[in-house]
């Protein structure tokens, strides 16, 4: 296996709206997150994976792109842009950028002029097709965020597509045209020493020719989830290929492409450190460990999760990657729910479960991604009224499952409880003082009330922190080789409460016991693992340097890893 710096690496991703507003506005902005590189530095990652700060009307909080090539004028300016490459480049932090491109804002010029008219030069930069015969929509997929992915102008008495919501149409990549500007607009980028791309929904690029409807898996809805024509399409590998050597081969840069619905083989391919063209992506199948399986939709509705499946989708991811390809490795980001709530527990074990999801993720083979304030334990909220929440899926899924599905208020906000975004945009909490130090003014989303308990501030000066452990895991990775390329092998595969596993390269081993629930199971340790000594790397209680590991009773959300010679 290659050594590359991105394997090594810690990834940390800002999501700038929601992480330190520098000037009193109540949004977040690129000066606020200068002010805290200290405290990255400190943390110690080594790359920051910043959402995207370009020109937006903040339809999707900026996944709605109107110039690729300037700075949202709530964030700041490209002076502030450039100021902040430095801050991270002088402590050694790397700063990867979020690349939009299947979709742009429909304040892009690109589509206010594709709009005008069916002649103009960028018609085709995006999908629009005539409705059918009874004036309805040319297919019948839904969009992610509720209702026909189509949506008719009557300037030209077409429909085009939108994945997403309606101000974000799908950019049409089987023009060259279109796939030209995109890797101009990277090269842009990079020579102005971006780092590397996250790479939005990017294998939706390609869809199936002449757009088919999708099969029915929701018969109540007139729209039907359509990943099977709009995720993985006849050219994807293609276009990335052509990217690739467009631009990517020409940087010593990191990528990674959020890949919802990738066949694992895809994947493989798509990773793999000599033909392939991204170097890692974000798999989604364990953030379905808790979804009802399905539709999209099953997103809201939700199932207890299984430990055995969780270490059987993830084994597989880590098999198949094997020799060639990697994995990133993730529990949160912007658009999942905090995972102390999800899959750790945030009242009663607050602190140990946080560390026991750490251990868990910084030393799997991959390289593990932290989202803002994941290193506090920051928790789900739990806000009263719909009005307090911001995100545009939130509210649209609101009124579909009021309005057309029958629904409760009750137990639609149960739902977004549970699953909404807004659960992990809740502004960073720094410190007790007035909302969590975040905004001297009215923040644009209110801050999670358990700021006075959960806090940066508290936690740097605390040792036995959930900050601190965050700090000792990423420490421990620079120190030991084999947790980023030692191979892991899977113990206790059916256990219902254990996780353990041991990573091995070069003679050195580690075996890491986690025990993911409140119960205190008991831990016999496996015949083939033998060792002469046993060193404590790290664990979330205390353990005395004696104990017999032979078989032992953990406490709850205990995890502890050792290294074994
Ligand atoms: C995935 C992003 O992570 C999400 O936040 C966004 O809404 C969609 N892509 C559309 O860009």
């Amino acid at each position: 296996m290659k050594r590359q710096w991105w394997k090594e690496a810690v990834v940390y991703q800002v999501y700038p709206r929601s992480f330190n507003d520098s000037n009193g506005d109540g949004i977040g902005d690129l000066q606020g997150i200068i002010e805290k590189a200290d405290y990255l530095q400190e943390l110690g990652v080594d790359v920051i994976w910043l959402s995207p700060v370009y020109k937006s009307p903040n339809d999707d909080n900026g996944y709605d792109i109107s110039d690729y090539q300037q700075i949202m004028d709530e964030f700041g300016t490209m002076d502030d842009w450039d100021e902040l490459l430095d801050a991270l480049h002088d402590r050694g932090i790397k700063l990867i950028m979020d690349l939009v491109v299947n979709h742009t804002s429909d304040e892009h010029p690109w589509f206010v002029e594709s709009r005008q008219s069916k002649d103009n030069p960028y018609r085709d930069y995006y999908i629009w097709r005539d409705p059918k015969p009874d004036g309805s929509e040319p297919n019948n997929w839904v969009s992610f965020f509720s209702g026909s992915a189509w949506e008719y102008d009557d300037r030209t008495n077409q429909y085009f597509l939108h994945l997403f919501t309606k101000r974000q149409p799908d950019l049409n990549w089987e023009n060259t045209e279109v796939r030209n500007d995109v890797y101009k607009m990277m090269t842009w980028w990079l020579d102005r020493g971006v780092d590397g791309f996250r790479m939005d929904v990017i294998n939706n690029i390609s869809k199936s020719p002449g757009l088919p409807d999708a099969s029915v898996k929701d018969p109540d809805s007139d729209y039907q989830f359509a990943a099977e024509h709009f995720a993985n399409g006849p050219r994807l590998m293609e276009f990335l290929g052509e990217m690739k050597e467009r631009v990517l081969k020409h940087y010593d840069i990191m990528t990674v492409g959020e890949t919802a619905f990738l066949p694992i083989d895809s994947a493989r391919k798509m990773t793999d450190e000599n033909d392939g063209f991204l170097n890692m992506v974000f798999q989604f199948e364990h953030m379905a460990v808790d979804a009802q399986p399905g539709t999209h939709a099953g997103k809201w509705e939700t199932r207890q999760w299984e430990l055995p499946e969780l270490k059987r989708i993830m084994t597989k991811w880590d098999k198949e990657m094997e020799g060639g390809g990697w994995n990133s490795l993730y529990f949160n980001n912007h658009d999942q729910p905090r995972q102390v709530s999800r899959f750790g527990d945030d009242k009663q074990y607050h602190k140990p479960s946080a560390k026991l999801l750490a251990t868990y993720l910084h030393t799997m083979r991959g390289t593990p991604y932290i989202y803002q304030g994941e290193e506090l334990g920051m928790t789900n909220v739990r806000f009263p009224s719909i009005e307090d929440y911001r995100d545009v899926e939130i509210h649209n899924m609101y009124k579909e499952y009021t309005k057309e599905r029958g629904f409760s208020h009750e137990e639609v906000m149960k739902k977004i409880w549970t699953t909404g975004r807004d659960n992990a945009r809740t502004p960073v909490q720094w410190d007790d003082s007035e909302n969590g130090g975040f905004t001297t003014g009215t923040p644009w989303i209110k801050v999670n009330p358990n700021y006075r308990e959960i806090n940066a501030k508290q936690q740097m000066s605390d040792p036995d922190s959930i900050f601190n452990y965050y700090k000792r895991l990423i420490e421990l990775r620079k120190q030991e080789d084999v947790i980023v390329y030692g191979s892991y092998e899977l113990y206790m595969a059916d256990h219902e409460e254990l996780y353990v596993y041991t990573r091995s390269v070069n003679g050195e081993k580690l075996l890491v016991i986690l025990n993911f629930f409140a119960g205190e199971p008991a831990f016999q340790l496996p015949e083939d693992i033998v060792f002469n000594h046993k060193t404590l790397l790290i664990s979330n209680y205390e353990v005395k340097d004696s104990e017999n590991i032979s078989s032992f009773t953990l406490r709850p959300y205990e995890a502890r890893v050792y290294k074994l010679n």
